[in-house]
């Protein structure tokens, strides 16, 4: 089912937790609502679900305005960070839960309890009770329970929020591939960018309630729509760099790193990944001011001029301390914003 948002807005006193957002998501995609903490998405998935009254906008599911609706008729599931089993049933009761709720028979709401329990792997598990599982069993078993009644929208704040490092990686995989299978409409947040990129179809990055950007995450990663999105996706972050443009010259502190492009003359903000710099001899000349290691990659501290740079390289280059190394940056890997912190050109 697709989802329609328009002029979506959330007013708590004088602060408006999510202002004026548009938003079309397709039917049967993975949507990843991103940003920091304090952004409103939270305040916009309750509002999706009918949890929260919004103060001003619309909300269509399908053909059908849904803005006065109330949570059970609106046909959705919702996950949260805590999972918010009930501890003394079994897992197979927790999954029934809402069916019996609904007064469906008792034979039936197992038949689909199991059938449910399939998908998302955890049939095994479901005489059990919560607190005999692990964190991404709990979790597993909240999704069911959301997905058992069938609903046209599946709604996860933050589902992996408790979970360790491996087992979230491991848990989000498991998400994105019951969402393919059951091919149901999905809006995922989370403030862990890595994460909204690896299982979205597209992102929807907000910041102070105001969405920045909507698009799939490699075009959102390689053209973000301004400084902020590009600072808040990808890791190590991305080098914000003063440039001055003269005569079709890019240079950063003196030092040229691009001729020949078609831009006014003027001072501007740019930004350059670290995974943008490449080995080259002919380059601009860096030292080495320190170096971590995380392993495939080495990331290389440096200045260009008086401003630090990150600069990341393949883990077998042999360098130390105070070596000197070239430097260039990819074709169209220097983002160019304007005043406003707009992109305005990739050269
Ligand atoms: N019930 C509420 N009353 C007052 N302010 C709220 C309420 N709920 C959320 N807020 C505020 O709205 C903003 C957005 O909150 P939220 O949607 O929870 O952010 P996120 O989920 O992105 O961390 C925050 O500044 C938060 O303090
Ligand atoms: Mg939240």
């Amino acid at each position: 089912m697709d989802i329609r948002i328009e002029n979506l807005t959330k007013t708590y006193g004088t602060l408006n937790a999510v202002d004026h957002m548009n938003l079309t998501i397709k039917d049967g995609e993975l949507v990843g609502l991103l940003g920091p903490s304090g952004c409103g998405k939270s305040t916009t998935l309750f509002m999706l679900s009918g949890l929260t009254t919004p103060t001003e906008g619309r909300i269509y599911f399908g053909d059908k305005d849904v803005t006065n609706i109330s949570p059970e008729d609106r046909e959705i599931g919702l996950v949260f960070q805590n999972y918010a089993l009930y501890p003394h049933m079994t897992v197979e009761d927790n999954i029934t839960f809402p069916l019996i709720n609904r007064r469906v028979n008792k034979a039936q709401a197992r038949e689909m309890a199991l059938e449910m329990a399939k998908v998302v792997k955890i049939d095994q598990l479901m005489k059990r009770k919560p607190g005999e599982l692990s964190g991404g069993q709990q979790q597993r078993v909240a999704i069911a329970r959301a997905l058992v009644k069938k609903p046209q929208v599946l709604l996860l704040d933050e589902p992996l929020s408790n979970l360790d490092a491996k087992l979230r990686v491991e848990t989000r995989e498991e998400i994105r591939r019951i969402q393919q299978e059951v091919k149901i409409t999905t809006i995922f947040v989370t403030h862990d960018q890595e994460e909204a990129m690896s299982i979205s179809d597209r992102i929807a990055v907000m910041k102070e309630g105001v969405l920045q950007q909507y698009e799939v995450p490699q075009t959102m990663y390689l053209n973000p729509a301004n400084v902020f999105v590009s600072r808040f996706l990808g890791t190590p972050e991305i080098n914000s760099i003063e440039v001055d443009v003269k005569d079709g010259e890019i240079s950063a502190n003196g030092l040229v790193l691009r001729k020949g492009v078609k831009l006014a003359d003027g001072h501007y903000k740019a930004g350059i990944r670290p995974e943008s710099f490449y080995l080259d001899e002919n380059g601009v000349s860096l030292s080495v001011d320190s170096i971590r290691m995380t392993g495939r990659d080495l990331l290389i501290f440096s200045k260009l001029g008086s401003t630090p740079v990150r600069v990341l390289v393949h883990s077998y280059i042999q360098v130390a301390e105070g070596d000197k190394f070239g430097v260039s940056v990819r074709e169209g890997h220097i983002l160019i914003f304007d005043g406003q912190e707009k992109l305005i050109g990739r050269f």
